[in-house]
């Protein structure tokens, strides 16, 4: 379906902010968990490809890079369509007239490429069953705290928070969209050691490009030339997605996302978590990722 037209259509009602209902121990928006049958029932392919975060972890960089791996650094290609609309997000529902996620995916052709913010133990059992491969990149507790707090804002359908230090309170405690970032990290990074799953860090990808560029390649067993490579480093680096409407989010209607608020494409750096946290935030934080993620071997830089 169109979804321009779909936006057109819909009801002014459904024009709010939207509550979290918990599941499972998992805050999730409830329109989700009002569909949620069709959602669980997924219908996995084997040649799919899912590609798995937290929210704001960097999910639409990791998005353009595997596009563009996947099309041989094709730029015209992958300006075919939004991003939202190139990748399904399975778990997405807002009221109809617009599609599900799962409608959207059942109504592509295979080879399909589809996006998730689910922890582990809520993906759809047949991503499992089939085997398909899973890209999870994880963003320090910091940073992402951080630029989720931002997206509450220009998102204006996300559930109302309240300010820094409220929203902190939340985001430690897992009372946010999605749930808490400590079990959502540890919960993908145990399940790569049973599955086909390549685990990334914003991190790294900021620090060296190509070299993690490389790696969604080697897993997907595509080859790129060195010229392929270089012009998808170009081509997905910050200021070139900033500047992409195929990307950026900025082909939204402002009631869904108002750019106005906060850009979608906001920082992209690492650190500037520093310009938000108390010391006793910080070392909180410290704390709760050393105890929560003890003895996993998961590490995360906080600066580069
Ligand atoms: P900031 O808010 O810190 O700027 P998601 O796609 O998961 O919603 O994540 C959005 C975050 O990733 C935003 O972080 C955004 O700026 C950042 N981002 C998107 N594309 C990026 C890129 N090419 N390089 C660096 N950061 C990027």
């Amino acid at each position: 379906m169109d979804l321009k037209a779909g936006w057109q259509d819909l009801d002014p009602k459904y024009k709010k902010r939207t509550t979290l209902v918990e599941f499972e121990g998992v805050p999730l928006i409830t329109y989700m968990l009002e569909n949620w049958d069709p959602i669980w029932g997924f219908q996995a392919r084997p040649d799919d490809l899912l590609i798995c975060t937290y929210p704001k972890a960097g999910t639409t960089w990791i998005q353009e890079i595997v596009d563009m791996v996947q099309h041989r650094g094709d730029i015209e290609k992958c300006a075919r369509a939004p991003i939202y609309e190139r990748m399904p997000f399975i778990e997405m529902c807002l009221p109809k007239p617009l599609p599900s996620g799962v409608e959207e995916a059942e109504a592509m052709p295979s080879p399909r490429t589809l996006k998730s913010h689910l922890p582990v133990h809520l993906l759809p059992p047949s991503f499992w069953k089939q085997n398909c491969k899973i890209i999870y990149v994880a963003r320090n507790a910091k940073d992402n705290a951080v630029s989720y707090f931002h997206f509450h804002f220009m998102a204006k359908l996300m559930p109302e928070i309240g300010n820094w230090d409220q929203y902190m309170e939340d985001f430690l405690t897992g009372k946010i969209a999605w749930g808490s970032w400590f079990d959502h990290v540890r919960g993908w990074w145990e399940a790569k050691d049973r599955h086909p799953i390549l685990y990334l860090f914003f991190e790294d990808m900021k620090e060296d490009p190509a070299r993690e560029i490389r790696k969604v390649a080697q897993f997907l067993g595509l080859d790129l030339s060195e010229l392929d490579l270089n012009r998808i480093v170009q081509h997905t680096s910050f200021e070139s997605m900033q500047a992409n409407p195929m990307a950026n989010y900025t082909t939204m209607p402002s009631f869904i996302m108002d750019h106005a608020e906060s850009p979608f494409m906001r920082k992209g750096t690492v650190g500037n978590w520093k310009k938000y946290f108390t010391v006793a935030q910080s070392e909180r934080v410290d704390d709760i990722c050393a105890r929560k993620l003890a003895g996993s071997g998961l590490t995360f830089r906080t600066q580069l």
